[in-house]
């Protein structure tokens, strides 16, 4: 095993280059003007899997964005690991707040800053040189390896979906690994073992058929961005509680088990307020911090549209208002169904003076592991093992849409060995991560593959 774990160490440098290669590579997934550069960073990946020796490897070409797949099965009876990552980004907006150009990675107090840095291409490429390590030192793998990467999880996979039906033969494994969260600290290990859903929402507010001036037509006209923030309003109270009916009817209720389960974890509202430059913290009463942002289900505005905008004033009347709304679910609410109960909610709280429209996006299921999962011990054990500290194990509140399909369509676990950080600043402006655990991440990977065997039951 030394000689992996050596390799690992002597071509650390060339393993940064690759990356910093990827990272250049603007693979935007929900912008169409990079379509060509998400397929290009599929490519990229496609190359590194040949050429460090994986067999079947192959670009699927999709409605969207393509999917790659590949694999290495030496063994009948060992274990086979689908490793999944994503290769697609979000946008960089706002641009002019990063430091440093997002497509330019560049090193900072040993961090990488670009975008995707973390989430997830620096994250899911660890995976590729962990196997290239076994690969190019002769060393058999000890266990069975495939790859899926996409370029749409960004946007909520919609092509991987049906890939995953329609490949199930190619894709049959025991577990997939990921490494797409965080860890509960710094030289903190945890592994996920639960990720909200989401339904996405969009809702458009129409009144007058034009601009109007405010002071000749305000107060005889209905103000659509007035009844926008009115009907947001209703939508939480004060105490953080959803008001749409029939929201919490499929809510999983938390169990003395779960909540004993939050309490070892480490976490400080004070220090957790400073980071955030907050003087208070807000959520439904009865739940701590943590169980609010990961074990309860929440409704947020992500974006809200109306009016003028620019700089000092105008009297304006606007005739359109919009919001975009997404909210987080937990086991067992169901997507789709939540989209449809806050449609009709939103439609029922529309005053007739405007016309109000509620769209969908995309959502996907929330997900608990079992903990006595043996593929969560043999991730635990790897980790604890490169990073020297026993693992945490932790709920988180985002979402990675395919992971509740990896178990319905495969009828597989996945592990969510993350080596990111919350400072690591995913989706926001200045994105980066560690090097050092892109370093401990590839080190992790090649442990886990090593000690798997010995926890199958
Ligand atoms: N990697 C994140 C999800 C994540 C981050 C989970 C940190 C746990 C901790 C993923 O790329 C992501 O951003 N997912 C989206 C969902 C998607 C449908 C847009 C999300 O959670 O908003
Ligand atoms: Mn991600
Ligand atoms: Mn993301």
């Amino acid at each position: 095993m030394s000689t992996v774990q050596d390799y690992i160490d002597s071509n650390i440098e060339t393993f940064r280059e690759q990356l910093f290669d990827l990272l250049r590579i603007p693979s935007v997934s929900t912008d169409s003007i990079h379509k060509p550069d998400v397929k290009k960073a599929g490519e990229f990946l496609k190359n590194q899997l040949s050429s460090i020796g994986l067999d079947k490897v192959t670009l699927h070409e999709t409605a969207g964005h393509p999917i790659v797949t590949a694999e290495k099965c030496p063994h009948e009876n060992q274990p086979t690991v689908l490793i999944y990552g994503h290769y697609d980004v979000q946008p960089p907006d706002p641009e002019n707040l990063w430091d440093t150009p997002p497509f330019e990675p560049t090193i900072k107090d040993n961090r990488v800053y670009a975008r995707g840095s973390s989430d997830d291409k620096g994250q899911s490429f660890t995976h590729v040189k962990a196997i290239e390590a076994y690969m190019k030192t002769d060393t058999e793998l000890p266990v069975n390896v495939k790859f899926i990467l996409e370029g749409e999880e960004e946007i909520g996979s919609p092509n991987l979906i049906p890939f995953i039906n329609e490949n199930k033969e190619l894709l049959s494994c025991d577990m997939v690994l990921i490494s797409d969260t965080a860890m509960f600290g710094k030289n903190q290990p945890s592994i996920t073992y639960g990720l909200r859903g989401l339904a996405y929402m969009e809702i458009h507010v129409t009144g007058p058929n034009r601009d109007l001036h405010s002071g000749v037509f305000g107060g005889a006209v209905d103000n659509p961005a007035n009844v926008l923030a009115e009907i947001i309003s209703k939508l939480k109270g004060e105490d953080g509680v959803i008001r749409i009916p029939g929201f919490y009817d499929d809510v999983e209720p938390m169990t003395d088990e779960m909540r004993e389960a939050y309490k070892v974890l480490p976490h400080d509202d004070e220090e957790f307020k400073s980071d955030l430059g907050l003087n208070a913290l807000h959520g439904e009463k009865g739940y701590s911090t943590l169980e609010r942002a990961s074990a309860r289900p929440t409704l947020d505005v992500n974006g809200l549209w109306s009016g003028y905008q620019g700089e000092g004033a105008k009297t304006v009347l606007p005739s359109k208002a919009g919001a975009k709304v997404s909210m987080r679910l937990v086991p067992d609410q169901h997507p789709d169904k939540i989209a449809k109960l806050f449609a009709e909610h939103v439609k029922s709280l529309a005053p007739d003076t405007v016309t109000v429209e509620v769209t969908a996006h995309h959502g996907g299921h929330p997900v608990v592991i079992d903990l006595d999962f043996y593929g969560l011990k043999a991730a635990a054990k790897a980790f604890g093992d490169v990073y020297d500290k026993e693992v945490l194990f932790s709920r988180e509140g985002g979402s990675i849409p395919i992971v509740a399909d990896f178990k319905k369509v495969l009828g597989v676990n996945s592990i969510l060995m993350g080596f990111g950080l919350t400072r690591d600043a995913l989706h926001s402006p200045n994105e980066s991560f560690s090097l050092e655990d892109f370093h401990r991440g590839i080190k992790t990977s090649a442990r886990f593959f090593e000690v798997l065997p010995d926890f199958v039951e």
